[in-house]
């Protein structure tokens, strides 16, 4: 029995969600035929969402991880975004994508788009997996979603509770929350 099985059902399979993540990958493969473009993963949550889109992106991307962080370990947003990883080069001029694994109120990609807008870059677009438009605080225009979902406190997938949960291989949701 796998270690999460008594706290964490399944919300979206992981069959469900790869086959969704490839035709994401897809279209991003299609829009940027041609481009230059940069993935910038949103640590920590969305490194597995981006890692696995990257694999499926016929493309020659290159990977900017830059770590965020509101939550700061509990079940709701403190609404105050804080960089604690920079990305790794200067984002002037490129074609951004920013990545992430959920858009709950939208705090932390307002932020995001404010923070790398203001670095001039060629292009920035939007690509969630997952969003939570029941609580959205500040509308963000998304390119790329894999899924809408109800308020649920979704774990797995890179999602976290308390930081543990992360390495589940689907979309989970807490059976006691
Ligand atoms: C989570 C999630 C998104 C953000 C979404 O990150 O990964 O980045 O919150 O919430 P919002 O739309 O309400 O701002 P978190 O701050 O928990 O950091 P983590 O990715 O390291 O878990
Ligand atoms: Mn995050
Ligand atoms: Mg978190």
């Amino acid at each position: 029995m796998a270690f999460y099985e008594q706290e964490v059902g399944v919300l979206i399979s992981e069959d469900k969600l790869q086959a969704r993540v490839r035709e994401l990958a897809a279209e991003i493969t299609r829009d940027y035929a041609g481009k230059d473009l940069t993935l910038i993963c949103v640590l920590k949550g969305s490194a597995f969402f981006a890692i696995d889109l990257a694999k499926y992106i016929d493309l020659p991307v290159k990977l900017e991880f830059l770590g965020v962080s509101s939550y700061q370990g509990g079940t709701e947003s403190t609404g105050e975004v804080r960089i604690t990883t920079d990305v790794s080069k200067p984002m002037a001029g490129k074609h951004l994508l920013i990545i992430e694994d959920i858009i709950d109120t939208g705090l932390t990609m307002q932020f995001l788009l404010e923070n790398l807008r203001a670095r001039h870059p060629a292009s920035l677009k939007v690509c969630t997996l997952l969003e939570k438009p029941s609580r959205a605080r500040t509308k963000v225009d998304i390119d790329y979603k894999g899924f809408v979902i109800d308020d649920l406190f979704v774990v797995g997938y890179g999602l976290d509770f308390g930081e543990v949960y992360r390495n589940i291989p689907f979309i989970g949701v807490m059976k006691n929350k």
